[in-house]
């Protein structure tokens, strides 16, 4: 990128802190993370432009625009992952993209060529069209996931430790992993589109969260992933199963976000997580403030199986978590993002997952006496 200064590697120091006028574009601003990306770059100093897909949605959208900072430095720009060209205009003139819109989904979807796989994919191409069309743009951050670096818990042998190097080769529409081949593949996509372009005034950094937990910044997310995830494990109806995944606090995503254009010496992929945790663990976090009587044991792999086929837990764990990832403990190295982009560390995940709990009762997504 223009104007580095420090060999890669090294530890963050805000290479270029002066964010006065400085126009960030967010796709994806009124998802669960997207309005927590906007807050923090709000706060951050810089001019957002947000991308969503109903510009008209104004309860929606309030959330948004009531952020400290919105009235003098938010626009929004109506775009579709589907469109070609859709994310032109609320692109060109931008210093940065962040490319954080793609579909997510907690359970096997129907027709995952055409929710999951399309818009992730042909989207991420769009975006990039978009930036390579556009004079301004200097670094391009996509929001990535773990899923594209971690395919099956049992894939390696016992005590493997993922990194930036691996890939999900794993996943596919046959083992019914739709959400993970969708971000491996539309990742995959923007490597080759930036080899094949090979940009000299932009550059792109990746970001690999793992599971996004913590609070919501407005209640129109009930049916988001993480917030249908955590709302189902809290009233029982996921069970409680030594599933293990790589977890992170939602406010660090979007700050790690911040410092990957503030940071000039990033390069390539981050694995952005704060540790391991099971399902059992998730609600360990937080069964002191929960009512209802749950389970304190993981659920054994054979009672689970026969849950499955007897329909008790539904469509909630596919048969491939089931066979593949329960039980199998997986490790991340997240040394990389740690050293360079937080060297502060995250947030202790316990403290997500408490956040995350009365968060959800603040919203009413879940009750008070739940
Ligand atoms: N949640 C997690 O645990 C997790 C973990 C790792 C990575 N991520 C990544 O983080 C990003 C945000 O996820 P999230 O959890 O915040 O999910 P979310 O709340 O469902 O947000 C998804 C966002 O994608 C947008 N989107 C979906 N289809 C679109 C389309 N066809 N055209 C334009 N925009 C479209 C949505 O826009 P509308 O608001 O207009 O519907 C929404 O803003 C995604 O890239 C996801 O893969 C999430």
């Amino acid at each position: 990128m223009a104007g580095d200064i420090a060999p890669t590697g090294t530890k963050f120091t805000p290479t270029n802190p002066d964010t006065s006028g400085i126009i960030v574009t967010v796709t994806g601003a009124v998802g669960y993370l997207g309005e927590h990306l906007v807050k923090t770059f709000l706060e951050a100093g810089y001019t957002v432009r947000g991308t969503v897909r109903d510009v008209d949605d104004i309860e929606r959208l309030q959330c948004l625009k009531s952020l400290p900072g919105a009235t003098e430095r938010l626009s929004l720009f109506a775009a579709n992952l589907l469109v070609p060209g859709s994310f032109d205009k609320a692109i060109e003139g931008a210093t940065y993209v962040l490319h954080s819109a793609s579909p997510v989904a907690l359970e096997v979807v129907a027709d995952p060529e055409g929710t999951l796989i399309r818009p992730a994919v042909e989207g991420t191409k769009n975006v990039l069209t978009s930036v390579h069309k556009s004079t301004s743009v200097r670094r391009v951050v996509l929001t990535g996931s773990f899923r594209s670096i971690f395919g099956l818990g049992d894939e390696h042998p016992k005590g493997y430790v993922y990194t930036e190097e691996d890939w999900n080769d794993k996943s596919s529409l046959d083992n019914n992993q739709g959400y993970a081949l969708s971000k491996t593949l539309a990742e995959r996509a923007a490597w080759a589109f930036v080899e094949r372009v090979a940009p000299t005034s932009w550059d792109m950094v990746v970001l690999n969260p793992g599971l996004i937990f913590g609070p919501l910044l407005s209640r129109y997310h009930p049916d988001a992933f993480s917030v249908q995830f955590f709302k189902q494990l809290v009233t029982g109806e996921l069970p409680p199963v030594k599933l293990p995944w790589a977890v992170v606090d939602v406010r660090d995503v979007a700050i790690v976000h911040v410092r990957a254009f503030q940071h000039a010496p990033a390069r390539g992929r981050y694995l952005v997580t704060s540790g391991t945790y099971s399902l059992r663990e998730m609600l360990d976090c937080v069964r002191d403030k929960i009512w209802r009587p749950l389970l304190r044991v993981s659920v054994p792999k054979p009672l689970l199986w026969i849950g499955f086929y007897t329909g008790f837990v539904g469509k909630r764990l596919a048969k491939e978590d089931i066979k593949h990832n329960v039980g199998f403990r997986i490790l991340f190295d997240s040394s990389k993002v740690r050293k360079e982009l937080l060297p502060e560390g995250f947030r202790a995940p316990r403290q997500t997952f408490r956040d995350m709990y009365e968060s959800l009762q603040e919203h009413k997504i879940i009750g008070h006496f739940n």
